[in-house]
């Protein structure tokens, strides 16, 4: 798909109906209450543990946290619950108020804006972090808003940034397509049969080392879904529990997680 206007309005029309985390914080009574955000605070850190040693990592810096694609915001709250002055975005303006209504119920402050990774409304240099976990993957162009999140950092400034994994990718699509797979082209491997989005994108620590070439310091790490994540298959269980391991998981990880210093 070409037209970068044209996914977005697709990808804006898909993670308002498709929030993630949305189902999990359900509670007996059908409105969104408090009861409903504690839900979904408890389901991320316990079906996702790997992003609390990020959050906790970037909270050390103090100061101002920008999460771009926040969602429904429970890593967003995460920061504020640590100190953070905690600012979130999302193209999805539904989700931008969920999360909005969701500080108000847990009684935290932080500001939500309705924009675009590409295009951030901030100046230059105003943030101590940047924080973006599976959402640049989605975007039409990855690379500008890596350069967004450099700009928008202050020197010294840290970012985090999950991306889909190569390795994983490959190791899912031969296992599940086998021959098919020659067929058909991996951005619609992954888009349409791998994650059912307008559009998905995954990286390979190479593909991801020229977006990051502005900033000073850059890491790699690779994790996954330790306990089976939504959206694994669930035949391939046995495989999750073998990229425990970590030279498989380096290799065949589901997440690649960039932390870059500006
Ligand atoms: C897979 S969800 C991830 C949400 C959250 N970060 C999490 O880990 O649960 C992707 C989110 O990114 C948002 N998103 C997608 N493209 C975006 C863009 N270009 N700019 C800002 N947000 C975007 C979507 O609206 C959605 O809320």
């Amino acid at each position: 798909m070409n037209n970068k206007k044209q996914v977005k309005g697709l990808n804006k029309e898909h993670w308002s109906k498709n929030v993630p985390g949305l189902e999990q914080g359900k509670t007996e009574s059908p409105e969104i209450n408090k009861d409903f955000f504690k839900n979904v605070d408890r389901y991320r850190v316990a079906n996702e543990p790997y992003v609390v040693p990020l959050i906790k990592e970037l909270s050390g810096s103090k100061g101002r946290v920008l999460e771009v694609g926040c969602g429904l915001g429970a890593d967003l709250r995460n920061f504020a619950e640590r100190g953070m002055s905690a600012v979130g975005l999302d193209l999805s303006f539904d989700n931008v108020r969920l999360t909005k209504s969701g500080f108000n119920y847990c009684g935290l402050t932080g500001s939500m804006v309705n924009s675009d990774a590409e295009n951030l409304p901030f100046k230059d240099n105003c943030f101590d972090a940047y924080y973006s976990f599976g959402v640049l993957h989605h975007t039409p162009d990855t690379s500008k808003a890596v350069d967004e999140a450099y700009r928008v950092l202050k020197n010294g400034g840290k970012c985090t940034i999950m991306l889909y994994h190569k390795g994983y990718a490959y190791l899912y699509i031969n296992l599940r397509f086998g021959f098919k797979r020659l067929f058909i082209s991996e951005e619609k491997l992954i888009s349409e049969h791998y994650d059912f989005t307008p559009l998905s994108k995954m990286f390979s620590r190479k593909d991801a080392t020229p977006l990051f070439k502005k900033f000073k310091k850059i890491d790699f790490e690779v994790t996954t879904f330790a306990y089976g994540g939504v959206d694994v298959n669930s035949k391939l269980k046995w495989l999750h529990r073998l990229l425990g391991n970590k030279f498989l998981m380096n290799r065949l990880g589901q997440f690649l997680v960039i932390k870059a210093e500006k």
